[in-house]
């Protein structure tokens, strides 16, 4: 049995993770912004062991988040799943400064990766849109460029992937892979999205519980258990170290 904590369990992907971990016998910690989303998330998962708070589009938040989780630690699988889509017509900053897409997808993960201990097992959630992201390290909130929410949104994928390969470069130890779901049918795939919520948790779920030894290999972009070719950016050492620098700027906080 594993101690897995997961961050946007509230619905979605990362509640349908939880429950499927708990069903196979996992102790799972969720987490939700606030208290009525932390109600929705014990109510879909109320065997869940606990559920931990904090908006992750506020840098004190989500250190917040990051103690109280750690309260509840150590784990043994770290499964950063929150996202946001990129449907805001304008852009939008949080109280950080800091473009809030970029924010919660990229910035809150690396947070919670810097504050919480490294775990033996770490997934990090990106889309199949990471392919359509621009890496430009003079430039990573895309401030200077007129407002598009879908690259924004797809940038932040390959951001979160560089993210994810750096943290697997540094922690040999770790197995830390980098998931793209698929076009699941969630608050924010969508009705028409070509899968249900299950198939979009499986992957996540085999990385977690699985002793297989491809479950428990690291450094990888999977997409249905298939390992893929990132966008380029994540494999440019120089490229994560440019972003990594860009988010020890931003948060005061260096990487672990
Ligand atoms: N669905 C797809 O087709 C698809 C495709 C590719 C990649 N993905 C990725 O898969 C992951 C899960 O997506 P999903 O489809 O399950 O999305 P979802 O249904 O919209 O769920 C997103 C989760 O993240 C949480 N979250 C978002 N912003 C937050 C914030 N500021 N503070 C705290 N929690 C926050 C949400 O909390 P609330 O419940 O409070 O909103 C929710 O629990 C995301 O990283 C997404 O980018 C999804």
């Amino acid at each position: 049995m594993s101690r897995i904590f997961i961050t946007g369990s509230s619905q979605g992907i990362g509640a349908e993770c939880a429950r499927q971990l708990i069903a196979l016998g996992h102790d799972v910690v969720l987490h939700a912004r606030d208290d009525a989303r932390a109600a929705a998330a014990l109510e879909a998962n109320p065997r869940a062991a606990a559920v931990v708070k904090g908006d992750l589009a506020s840098i004190e938040q989500t250190t917040a988040l990051a103690a109280a989780a750690n309260e509840q630690g150590p784990f043994d699988v770290v499964i950063h799943n929150a996202g946001l889509g990129g449907k805001a017509p304008e852009r939008e900053t949080t109280a950080d400064g800091i473009e809030r897409i970029f924010h919660v997808n990229v910035v809150a993960p690396y947070l919670l990766t810097a504050l919480i201990p490294v775990a033996e097992r770490m997934i990090y959630l990106t889309s199949g849109l990471e392919a359509d992201g621009r890496w430009n390290p003079y430039d990573v909130q895309g401030s200077t460029r007129e407002w598009d929410g879908m690259q924004a949104y797809s940038d932040s994928k390959m951001h979160v992937s560089m993210l994810a390969i750096e943290v697997a470069t540094r922690h040999p130890e770790a197995a830390v892979n980098v998931v793209d779901p698929g076009w699941i049918r969630t608050n924010m795939g969508g009705s028409e999205a070509w899968d249900p919520v299950e198939l979009g948790a499986e992957t996540q779920v085999w990385l977690a519980d699985s002793d297989e030894p491809a479950a428990t290999a690291t450094g990888r972009y999977l997409k249905r258990r298939e390992e893929l070719e990132p966008n380029p950016a994540v494999r440019d050492a120089d490229a994560r170290a440019a972003l990594v620098y860009e988010l020890i700027k931003l948060t005061g906080v260096p990487v672990p």
